[in-house]
């Protein structure tokens, strides 16, 4: 299944970071009917203090479901794993600018493994220094917490820069998805939406809820009602 193009109806992404690393596979076959992507949080205990899994997750999930695999890279020197996720069935590969020494380089380099391709910018990085990279891109994740842990609550100061990278898709007519990550749930699911977020990635408002399909359920319900500030 692809990603798919933006269409003003607002994506729910789960974030298997939440989910039961022993029973990963079961976790999401269970809710695989009700979203609309997976995300895997890829961490290497040097860009961020975390540790996660690789490719191999990637190709195992593959297995599991038909749903796109969204692969966001929290690592330092992304540029030399893009295709070992890339052959493990990556369907997006999300880099972080902040990573990047050369960013239109390593986004061509996406582009060419025939994935769709991520930037990510971290809540103290400013929206400007995304913006000349913005025509590579597939996607914008605006990180709404520090990547390296779930489970954080959401930085509001982010929404004003979600809403400024809106408007400026809208006003350049970008065919991007504009995604959030981290701290997302039914309390700022529809703040991260009215700020003009289309995908949200959510782990612990998913996978920590005692009854995963129907938190998506839920935040859909939501944000249903909340206008996508973009006429796309
Ligand atoms: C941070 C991770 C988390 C995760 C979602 O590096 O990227 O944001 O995906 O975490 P929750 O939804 O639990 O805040």
């Amino acid at each position: 299944m692809k990603l798919g193009k933006p269409n003003g109806r607002v994506r729910i992404v789960p974030s298997v970071l939440a989910a039961d690393f022993a029973h990963m596979g079961d976790s999401v076959r269970q809710i695989e009917k009700e979203a609309d992507w997976i995300q895997l949080d890829v961490m290497d205990g040097h860009f961020v203090p975390n540790l996660t899994f690789g490719p191999d997750m990637v190709s195992a999930l593959k297995k599991e479901t038909d749903l796109p695999i969204d692969v966001h890279l929290m690592i330092a020197k992304p540029w030399k794993f893009l295709s070992s996720f890339a052959s493990a069935g990556a369907d997006l590969l999300t880099v972080h600018l902040e990573a990047c020494p050369r960013p239109g380089i390593i986004l061509e380099s996406i582009r060419k493994l025939g994935v769709k391709v991520g930037l990510a910018i971290k809540p103290r990085t400013p929206l400007s220094r995304a913006l000349p990279y913005l025509s590579f891109l597939d996607l914008l994740l605006v990180m709404t917490v520090e990547p390296g842990f779930g489970g954080q609550r959401l930085v509001r100061e982010t929404l004003s820069k979600i809403q400024k990278a809106r408007e400026i898709i809208l006003r350049k007519k970008l065919p991007l998805w504009l995604q959030v990550d981290g701290g997302i749930n039914h309390r700022t699911a529809p703040l991260a939406v009215s700020a003009g977020a289309d995908s949200l990635v959510a782990g612990s408002a998913i996978f920590r809820s005692k009854n995963p399909v129907g938190a998506i359920r839920s935040l859909r319900r939501i944000v249903n009602g909340v206008h996508v500030t973009s006429d796309i």
